[in-house]
C-alpha cells in the first residue's frame, strides 16, 4: 500500500518536472553579447519609437505594443554616420495590453511584458558566430522577464521571413522610429 501511493505521488509529480524539463531544453544560455541590457534601459537608453499592434477586431485597440530602444552613444552615431555602427544594441519590448475608454479616446496600453527580442549591429560578422549571427545583426527573444536564456535556435528560422521586407533599410523597420530621422 505505502509502495502504491510513492508511486502515484511520483506518477503525479513527475508529469509536470518531465513536461517543464521539455521546455527548459528549448531554452539556451546566449552570447554575452546578445543578452538584454542588465543596466536600466528603460531609463538610461533613448525609446526610438512604438508599433501598436490592433486585435483581430480593430475596435478591441491594440493587442500588443512594442517599444523599442538602443543607447544615446549608438543613437548619436546613427543620427552621425546614417548606419547602425557595431554593437549598436536594439531591444524591442513586446508588452500585452489593457485597452480602456479614457478622455482622450479608446486606448490601449501596456499591461505585462511578454518578452524581449534584441538585435546587435555586426556589420563585419566580428561579434559572434553560430546560428544566432548573420545578415549583418546578431538575432535573438528572451521570453518574459528572462534577460540572459534565449529560445532563439536559428535566426534563419525565427526571424529572418519577418524581417525581409525591410531588407533595403538593413533589416530594421525604420519607420518606426521618429528619433532616427
Ligand atoms: C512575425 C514576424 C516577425 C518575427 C518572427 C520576428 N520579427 Fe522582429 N520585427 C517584426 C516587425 C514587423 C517589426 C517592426 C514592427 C513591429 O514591431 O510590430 C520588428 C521589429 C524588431 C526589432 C526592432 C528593430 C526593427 O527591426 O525595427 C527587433 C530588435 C526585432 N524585431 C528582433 C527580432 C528577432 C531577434 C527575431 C527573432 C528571434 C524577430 N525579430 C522575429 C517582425 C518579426
Amino acid at each position: 500500500m505505502k509502495v502504491q501511493t510513492l508511486a502515484m505521488i511520483m506518477a503525479m509529480t513527475s508529469l509536470p518536472a518531465f513536461a517543464q524539463m521539455a521546455t527548459q531544453s528549448n531554452l539556451i544560455a546566449v552570447e554575452p553579447v546578445l543578452e538584454v541590457p542588465t543596466e536600466d534601459y528603460r531609463t538610461g537608453w533613448v525609446q526610438i519609437g512604438a508599433f501598436s499592434v490592433l486585435a483581430e477586431n480593430p475596435a478591441d485597440g491594440a493587442q500588443e505594443i512594442h517599444a523599442v530602444f538602443i543607447d544615446e552613444d549608438a543613437l548619436k552615431a546613427y543620427l552621425a554616420e546614417g548606419r547602425f555602427v557595431e554593437g549598436t544594441k536594439i531591444v524591442k519590448e513586446v508588452w500585452s495590453t489593457q485597452t480602456e475608454d479614457l478622455t482622450t479616446g479608446r486606448a490601449s496600453y501596456a499591461d505585462t511584458l511578454k518578452g524581449r527580442f534584441v538585435m546587435v549591429a555586426d556589420p563585419d560578422a566580428k561579434l559572434g558566430a553560430g546560428p544566432r549571427f548573420g545578415d549583418g545583426w546578431g538575432w535573438a527573444f528572451f521570453p518574459g522577464q528572462e534577460t540572459r536564456i534565449t529560445d532563439t535556435k536559428d535566426y534563419r528560422d525565427a526571424c529572418l521571413a519577418c524581417h525581409e521586407p525591410a531588407r533595403d533599410q538593413g533589416l530594421i523597420y525604420l519607420q518606426g522610429y521618429p528619433a532616427l530621422r
